[in-house]
C-alpha cells in the first residue's frame, strides 16, 4: 500500500495517520516501536531541512529503510516543510518516498508554481504535499504566538490550489501553531477547517504544528476530516528531559553518566511512550 493508499483508508475510518520529525537514529527507533506497539496501520517520520542537515538524507533513507524491514511495519519518509526546489530534488534523487514542498511564504502563484515544479520532478518517484495559509511558530517552547483568522487557508484559493498543483496531500492553517505555547492557548477553529474540507474533500488534509494542543481538539479535527497529524515538539521536549534527567539523576542514581546509550535509551523511551499516546488518540 502507498502512503495516500493508507490516507485514505483513514479518511473512510475517521482517524488519522501520525508524522513525528527525527534527527537521530534512536528518536527514529522510538517513533516506528512506538507506533507499531501502539497499533497504527503505518506511520510517517519525517525531517525538515536542519533535521535532514544534521543526520545526512542518504543516511536517513538507509536508517528508515533499515527499520522498515526490521520491523516488518510500514514507514514512510518525508522531508518536512523542505522549501526549495533543489532541496526537494535531493531528498527524492536519495530515496525519500514523499515531500512536503513548503512555499506558503510566497505569494499564492509562486507557491503553486514551485509545488507545480516539485510534484512534476517527483512524478513516479514521490508523493508531494503543498502548504497553503500562515503556519506560525517554530518546533520549540514559546511563550505565545500572534495568530489571525487572516492567517487560515482560504477555502476558495484551497480548491485552486490542489486543481492547479495536483498535489497528494495540503497542509491547513485553521488555529495551529508550531510549538509549544506556554503564556496562550492554542485553538483550532474546526468550522473554518469544515470550510475547507467541502470545497477539496479528496486531498488528504495535513494538521501541522500539533504539539500542545489538548487532545481533544485534535480528536476533533479528524472527525472534521484531518487524515495526517504532525507531531515534533512534543518528541523533542521528552527527549531532552529525559537527557537531563540521565546526565543529572535524582538522588539515589549515578551521577556523571557518560555512556550514551545509557542516558539516551532512557529518553528514546521518552519519546516512545507520547508517540504510542498520539497513535492510540488518532484511531479513537
Ligand atoms: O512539521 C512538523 C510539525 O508540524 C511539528 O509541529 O512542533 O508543533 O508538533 P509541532
Ligand atoms: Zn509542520
Amino acid at each position: 500500500m502507498s502512503l495516500s493508499d493508507y490516507l485514505q483508508q483513514a479518511r473512510k475510518t475517521h482517524t488519522a495517520v501520525g508524522h513525528f520529525n527525527f534527527s537521530t537514529a534512536d528518536v527514529l527507533r522510538a517513533i516506528v516501536e512506538g507506533a507499531k506497539e501502539g497499533g497504527a496501520p503505518a506511520v510517517m517520520v519525517g525531517t525538515s531541512e536542519g533535521e535532514a542537515d544534521f543526520l545526512g538524507v542518504k543516511e536517513t533513507v538507509a536508517l528508515v529503510k533499515a527499520m522498515r524491514e526490521e520491523y516488518d511495519f510500514p514507514v514512510f519518509l518525508n522531508a518536512d516543510h523542505f522549501k526549495s526546489f533543489e532541496k526537494c530534488q535531493e531528498a527524492i534523487d536519495a530515496g525519500y518516498d514523499t515531500v512536503l514542498i513548503d512555499a506558503s511564504k510566497m505569494p499564492f502563484e509562486e507557491n503553486v508554481a514551485l509545488t507545480k515544479k516539485v510534484k512534476d520532478f517527483a512524478a513516479g518517484k514521490a508523493e508531494v504535499e503543498g502548504e497553503l495559509g500562515y503556519l506560525r511558530g517554530s518546533s520549540e517552547v514559546q511563550e505565545a504566538v500572534e495568530i489571525t483568522p487572516g492567517d487560515y487557508t482560504k477555502p476558495e484559493e484551497a480548491l485552486t490550489f490542489v486543481q492547479q498543483t495536483n498535489v497528494d496531500r495540503l497542509a491547513v492553517v485553521f488555529g495551529n501553531i508550531h510549538g509549544i505555547l506556554t503564556k496562550q492557548e492554542e485553538n483550532l477553529d474546526i468550522e473554518h477547517l469544515k470550510n475547507i474540507v467541502a470545497v477539496v474533500p479528496d486531498v488528504a488534509l495535513v494538521l501541522h504544528g500539533a504539539s500542545g494542543l489538548p487532545d481533544e481538539q485534535v480528536s476533533a479535527a479528524i472527525k472534521a476530516g484531518i487524515v495526517n497529524v504532525h507531531f515534533n515538539t512534543e518528541l523533542r521536549v521528552a527527549y531532552t528531559k529525559g537527557i537531563e534527567k540521565g546526565l543529572h539523576p535524582p538522588a539515589g542514581g549515578k551521577p556523571g553518566e557518560t555512556t550514551p546509550y545509557k542516558y539516551l535509551g532512557p529518553a528514546a523511551d521518552e519519546v516512545k511512550k507520547v508517540v504510542i499516546q498520539k497513535v492510540q488518540l488518532f484511531m479513537r
